[in-house]
């Protein structure tokens, strides 16, 4: 069995879910990306390749809700080296502008290698003749040009979720030829915003001394490729519809009960990641408490920070310091039922999220650095009575759009607490100016907008041949 479209991500887009008798089922993974595609999926009879998780091998490829899937197992040093090692232990880091220091291992550089090859192997065995090949994200940048050399007559797309670093930064990559050229193998290369795009033509120019012109590539062989922003979104009217939903206001009341009716809540969510600023972001917040600006009666603190890449050493690190500063804040400066930071180690469904965000006054995204952060866009997707404020990173690509943000500097502790407090004291008039006009920017371009504009600019390109998909519905 062939499709003429395949998505290739690191990961499926369902979990291995162990049930408490020892069988094992899938769960869809709450991610918008996968509610975007599914439409055209269905209409194609697409195909998705992905790690399903976990070590188990030889999984049978299955059907969900009209798509195929495909599990592509890993083994116990594939996970090492592939996962763990070259994704996120070197390329995380090195593209979130060495938030923390990328470790160069050339064994954990064979094992991308090699398993990037696996994808594009799989890939070329499923595609049909003349097909559309979606890839996705860093781990998988040697799959474009792999998957070019089996098949040349596949139209191919990339897409980067995370920032494409400057070319100071990305040139310390000892393999950094071979990722510019696995890339090149695509036709269209989306990355989040204009300066990633830029940056990555700048580097094929000066590396690979291609040919560039504005956003195009002209390659030897004929070829062009094209390297444009296509910022990604979420599902903006599914959340808002949840958000609306009786069960989850009846959670949001039930959770700011909880913590005791305080004037405002402030909230963060994110993985738990250094990337994500979340140290500095409680510090900011404690030391408000701390000199009398914020009371514990009026105020507290709800971060959620959902366990992620828990095998990997610095993600251990983080996890245990900021174990050590909540308790810290909360033993110095709480009272008894009232603690500053109610800390949650956790991941939530949908409806708990959107219920979060529905009761917070005041929602903090701080990252160092970030592709987009949907956790900012999902939050003001879910303010219906536009009202709510968002202190938000300049640097998270979401600050492009969401320009009415309180935008902080999240190196910088004493902007971030002016900040915090203008978003606790900001009357009415003005939050509902700033959410208002926020919310219009998100519900025009949702997810589904994003994959359309990136589906349609595949089929433009008329590198190979003219086969077209059917359109979402057919
Ligand atoms: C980021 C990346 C994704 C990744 C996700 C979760 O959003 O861009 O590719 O899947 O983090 O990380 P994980 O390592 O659990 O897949």
């Amino acid at each position: 069995m062939t499709s003429d479209l395949l998505i290739v991500a690191n990961r499926l887009p369902v979990d291995r879910v162990k049930n408490d008798d020892g069988s094992t089922t899938w769960r869809k993974s709450p991610g918008g990306l996968v509610t975007a595609i599914e439409p055209v999926m269905r209409a194609n009879d697409g195909t998705w390749i992905g790690w399903p998780g976990g070590t188990d091998q030889d999984l049978e490829p299955f059907e969900d809700d009209g798509m195929n899937l495909v599990p592509l197992s890993m083994t116990a040093e594939e996970i090492e080296g592939f996962y763990e090692g070259f994704s996120n232990g070197c390329l995380w880091p090195l593209y979130h502008d060495l938030v923390a220091k990328p470790e160069f291992h050339r064994e954990w550089w064979d094992v991308y290698v090699s398993v990037n090859r696996r994808f594009a192997e799989k890939a070329a065995s499923l595609a049909a003749e003349g097909a559309t090949v979606w890839v996705h994200d860093y781990q998988l940048q040697l799959v474009p040009q792999m998957l070019r050399e089996l098949r040349p007559d596949l139209r191919i797309g990339f897409y980067l979720h995370i920032p494409f670093p400057p070319a100071e930064l990305f040139q310390q990559l000892p393999w950094r030829r071979q990722i510019l050229e696995g890339l090149l193998g695509a036709d269209l290369l989306g990355f989040q915003l204009p300066g990633g795009a830029q940056n990555f033509v700048r580097l094929v120019r000066q590396r690979v001394g291609h040919k560039t012109h504005k956003e195009l590539v002209y390659l030897p062989d004929g070829r062009t490729v094209r390297a444009e922003a296509f910022p990604i979104s979420i599902d903006a009217k599914g959340f808002e519809t949840l958000a609306r939903s009786e069960p989850v206001a009846e959670r949001a009341a039930a959770i700011r009960e909880q913590l005791g009716n305080p004037r405002k809540v402030f909230l963060g969510i994110d993985r738990l990641d250094y990337t994500k600023g979340i140290v500095a972001r409680l510090r900011a917040f404690s030391e408000l408490v701390r000199d009398g600006h914020l009371d514990v009666e009026d105020a507290v603190f709800v971060q959620v920070a959902v366990p992620s890449r828990e095998q990997v050493e610095e993600y251990r690190i983080l996890r245990d310091e900021i174990d050590r500063l909540v308790g810290r804040i909360n033993g110095d400066l709480g009272r008894i039922g009232r603690p500053v930071i109610s800390y949650l180690h956790s991941s939530y469904p949908r409806e708990e999220m959107a219920a979060l965000y529905r009761m917070a006054d005041v929602m903090v995204v701080t990252p160092y650095r970030d592709g987009m952060n949907l956790v900012a866009k999902e939050y003001v997707a879910c303010r219906l009575d536009d009202d709510g404020a968002l202190v938000l990173s300049e640097f998270a690509g979401a600050a492009a759009e969401l320009r009415q943000a309180w935008l902080v500097n999240p190196h910088d502790i004493d902007g971030m607490k002016t900040a915090l407090l203008q978003a606790f004291e900001a009357g009415d008039k003005e939050l509902t100016k700033r959410m208002k006009a926020m919310r219009k920017t998100i519900l025009a371009h949702d997810v589904a907008a994003w994959a359309a504009e990136f589906m349609r600019m595949l089929s433009d390109v008329d590198n190979v041949h003219d086969k077209e998909l059917n359109p979402p519905g057919s």
